[in-house]
């Protein structure tokens, strides 16, 4: 595309959210896992023609911009917040990126930071229509049963768009109106741009109304159209705590029917919640009581739940079995089966046909292929070989609390460690040797070797009868 045809996004987000009762800037709120701010620029960032976007940020500036700036700093599109202080309307937020567009000929697309569900496919859609019509400004709109609290989109006896009343400015008879404004708009910059010298605040809310360029824009016979969108939900704007719980019903709906949609099996759609930045293959069954957080991938054919938490960063291969655990940075490879019970964290490898049993941490630990560690175990800062069998209650003591050094448990391929016992790191196990029951190794354990470091059983022969007699 040539570069004239490239767009500027101005993003909103300098409001406060008082309606939201929080410490926190509006806009940092998450739906599902994500800010509502990283929602609406992830979407912005995937049209491509967008090139450079503009956050207005005023409510917590810093923070705001410390957020984008360490989520974004790999982005290769530029993000440039400006500051809106104090906040005086939507139309004066626009304003804010006036110095920023000043020799800008072509179109800018306007969003807020409080509407989480807009997909990119609907900005391309968007843009695709204003351009095609040669409007000067578009503004996104859709019906809304409950139109309540949103701008209402009032047209002409043609059809053709007059202006945008806000709720608390409206007559009644606009109030029944229930087209409402999305708060997302195309611009063509140099066309429009001056109505934000003569924006006003002769409103019941004594703001400067950025609703307000579209009647400026009708009345200097510029051409103005409403993009009306189907999918009403898309525009579902963020003021309470209310509106939060419904948005993330909403993404987790459209989630769950997408992957429905791919295959995935799920039983039961009311206690299941997945980050539409989770991929999961076709055939994998999920239990009621999941929650999915972050990026992942899962494979196919996999089981997971009843009742399981990931927390991000997880990757599996196909056929692995995550039964009533927590789970977060960890490769999972075909095969494998994990829990009830377990707490898998912190950069863990998991090779193929592992199992991972009851009440089993395993914490920045690789496990190679056919180990088990059945139950009752912790696992940290090791590394463990192939057809290891840890038995139940072993503890690899990884941490000496007094110079606060964390060290490594080595255990070579065929290794087999009794139950109950104690590995104190730094210490490595070789090959096919084995550990007793109840010992705690202090020193390395060389190949084929067995380890024994316990208290010798002593045994009083007729003890409990000399015992009883004496006593009665
Ligand atoms: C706005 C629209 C309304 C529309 C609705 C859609 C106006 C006057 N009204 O109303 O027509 O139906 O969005 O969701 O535009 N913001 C700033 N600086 C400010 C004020 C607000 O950056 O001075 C930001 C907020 O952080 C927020 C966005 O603009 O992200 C929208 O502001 P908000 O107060 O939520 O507007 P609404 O009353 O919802
Ligand atoms: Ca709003």
């Amino acid at each position: 595309m040539n570069s004239s045809n490239n767009i500027k996004a101005i993003i909103l987000a300098a409001g406060k959210g008082t309606r939201m009762k929080s410490s926190l800037p509006k806009v940092m709120h998450k739906v599902l896992g994500k800010t509502l701010l990283e929602r609406v620029i992830n979407s912005t960032l995937e049209v491509s023609s967008i090139d450079e976007i503009f956050t207005i940020v005023g409510h917590q500036s810093e923070k705001v911009t410390d957020f984008i700036n360490s989520t974004y700093k790999e982005n290769c599109k530029s993000i440039v917040s400006i500051k809106q202080e104090p906040q005086l309307g939507t139309g004066d937020a626009v304003f804010k990126a006036y110095d920023s567009l000043k020799s800008f000929k072509g179109t800018v697309i306007v969003l807020c930071g409080d509407t989480p569900l807009l997909t990119s496919e609907t900005l391309q859609d968007f843009i695709d229509f204003h351009r095609q019509n040669n409007a000067a400004l578009t503004v996104l709109s859709t019906i809304f049963d409950d139109p309540e609290n949103y701008g209402r989109i009032i047209r002409n006896s043609d059809n053709s768009v007059k202006k945008i009343v806000e709720e608390k400015d409206a007559n009644p008879k606009e109030k029944q109106v229930k087209e409402v404004n999305a708060g997302v708009y195309c611009i063509e910059w140099k066309h429009v741009s001056p109505a934000f010298f003569e924006l006003t605040t002769n409103n019941k809310q004594g703001e400067y109304y950025l609703t307000d360029i579209v009647d400026w824009s009708v009345k200097k016979n510029l051409k103005v159209q409403a993009y009306t969108l189907e999918d009403n939900d898309e525009i579902f704007g963020i003021n309470s705590r209310f509106d939060l719980a419904s948005a993330n019903y909403l993404l987790n709906i459209r989630t769950l029917d997408n992957l429905m949609e791919n295959g995935v099996t799920i039983m039961d759609p009311d206690s299941t919640w997945i980050s539409p930045e989770t991929q999961i293959e076709q055939d994998t069954v999920i239990y009621p009581g999941c929650v999915l957080e972050g990026e992942n991938i899962f494979g196919k054919d996999c089981v997971l739940g009843p009742d399981l938490f990931i927390g991000g960063n997880v990757k599996t291969g196909n056929n692995v079995k995550i039964f009533q655990s927590r789970v977060s940075n960890a490769i999972i490879l075909n095969n494998c089966s994990i829990g009830p019970f377990a707490h898998i964290r912190d950069n863990v490898e998991i090779s193929s046909d592992v199992r991972i049993g009851n009440f089993v941490e395993v914490k920045k630990s690789t496990i190679d292929e056919f180990t088990n560690v059945s139950h009752l175990s912790y696992v940290g800062d090791s590394s463990l070989g192939k057809n290891v069998n840890i038995g139940a209650g072993t503890i690899t003591a990884n941490y000496n609390p007094l110079t606060k050094v964390k060290s490594k448990t080595d255990i070579e391929d065929d290794v087999k460690i009794g139950s109950n016992s104690v590995l104190v790191a730094p210490i490595k196990i070789s090959k096919n040797a084995n550990v007793a029951a109840g010992s705690v190794i202090t020193k390395d354990v060389p190949e084929n070797s067995l380890a024994i470091a316990r208290g010798k059983q002593t045994v009083i022969e007729d003890w409990v009868t000399k015992k009883t007699k004496k006593d009665s």
